[in-house]
């Protein structure tokens, strides 16, 4: 079967993605986040379909996308206060619940362990995709294991073929980067990926990224040192060692992703400007990526943003980007 390109604006398209999903075909779709690679979430053959597409190991979990409150019962089991209290106030949008799941939630979810993790994602694209399926779907990125997200339509044309049904445009993803998630499946909450509302989940007593013992962690596939990678090499440096990063480089072509206006006007630099707030930085990250991947550059250099709270989730993703291979 030829892969389908879907429009997210036409009512036609959604139900015909709808209909794919129900016949247990992999369909990739947008989130406010950066887009999806939806499947059946109770369709235990649609699943293994989606760890074979995305070449992904079967013991990281998926995230479970549902389009309605109430779902969260079918999915998960002793819900505590604070779960429904985060999922009042940040629902629809970039959060991800880690509850103790539900004996119904398949073993290929859940990656075989005691827990689930649930959200309702904030683009209207994927809300009407999900009230016309009527249940749940199994979202990881819509990219390889291991490679760079996508937020644009082409960018998941790009990476996936025939292995997947359709893929829903919903235009550029306005978050860019993914969910943050939050283990509430012990007592002492946590968040254990970072993303854009981290200032705003401490407010509610979860406790900050990497600050507690993470002894007991549960698997989160993005905590592999190296993921979110360009297929070329990329380094990281502090805004005081730039220009002697860059002058240590003076063979081939480099990008560099700068937060200061002053440029060094050298002919084998292409010089971006990023911004300077967040919020937006955030929504240029895996666009910027992936063009430097597509660019003519060999190698990308990164001027480290503040290492302060807002730019927490923009800081793991970057060392990710940068880490070196291991092995
Ligand atoms: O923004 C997002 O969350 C995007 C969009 C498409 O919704 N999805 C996404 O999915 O980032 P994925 O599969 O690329 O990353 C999901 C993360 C993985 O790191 C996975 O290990 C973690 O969620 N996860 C899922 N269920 C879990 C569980 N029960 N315990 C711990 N981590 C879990
Ligand atoms: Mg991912």
């Amino acid at each position: 079967m030829k892969r389908l390109e879907l429009d997210g604006e036409k009512r036609e398209d959604i139900r015909q993605a709808a209909s794919l999903l129900r016949d247990g075909e992999l369909v990739a779709i947008p989130t406010e986040t950066v887009y999806g690679l939806a499947a059946d979430a109770s369709n235990e053959q649609a699943l293994a379909r989606l760890f074979s597409a995305k070449q992904r190991p079967l013991s990281h979990p998926l995230i479970v996308h549902i389009g309605d409150i109430a779902q969260l019962r079918d999915w998960a089991q002793d819900i505590t206060p604070i779960a429904y209290e985060l999922a009042e106030q940040f629902w629809p949008g970039p959060l991800t619940m880690i509850l103790k799941k539900s004996p119904s939630a398949p073993a290929l979810v859940t990656g075989g362990q005691s827990t689930v993790g649930i959200r309702m994602p904030g683009h209207p694209v994927a809300l009407e995709i999900l009230k016309e399926f009527g249940g749940a779907l199994a979202a990881p990125s819509a990219n390889k294991y291991g490679r760079i997200s996508p937020t644009a339509v082409a960018h998941v044309l790009g990476q996936f073929d025939n292995e997947i049904a359709a893929v829903v445009d919903g235009g550029l993803c306005p978050v860019g980067i993914e969910s943050s998630i939050v283990d509430l499946s012990t007592a002492a909450p946590r968040i254990l990926r970072p993303g854009l509302l981290d200032g705003e989940l401490v407010g509610f007593g979860v406790a900050p990224y990497g600050q507690t013992d993470e002894g007991d962690t549960p698997r989160v596939s993005g905590s592999d040192s190296r993921h979110y990678a360009p297929a070329k090499p990329a380094s990281l440096c502090s805004p005081k060692e730039l220009k002697q990063t860059i002058e240590q480089h003076a063979q081939g072509r480099i990008q560099v992703w700068s937060l200061t206006p002053n440029r060094y006007d050298l002919a084998h630099v292409d010089w971006v400007v990023m911004p300077l707030d967040p919020v937006f930085y955030a929504r240029e990250l895996y666009l910027r990526l992936h063009d430097f991947e597509r660019s003519e550059n060999d190698l990308l250099i990164i001027e480290q943003p503040p290492v302060t709270s807002v730019w927490k989730g923009i800081n793991n993703r970057l060392q990710r980007a940068t880490a070196r291979a291991s092995g």
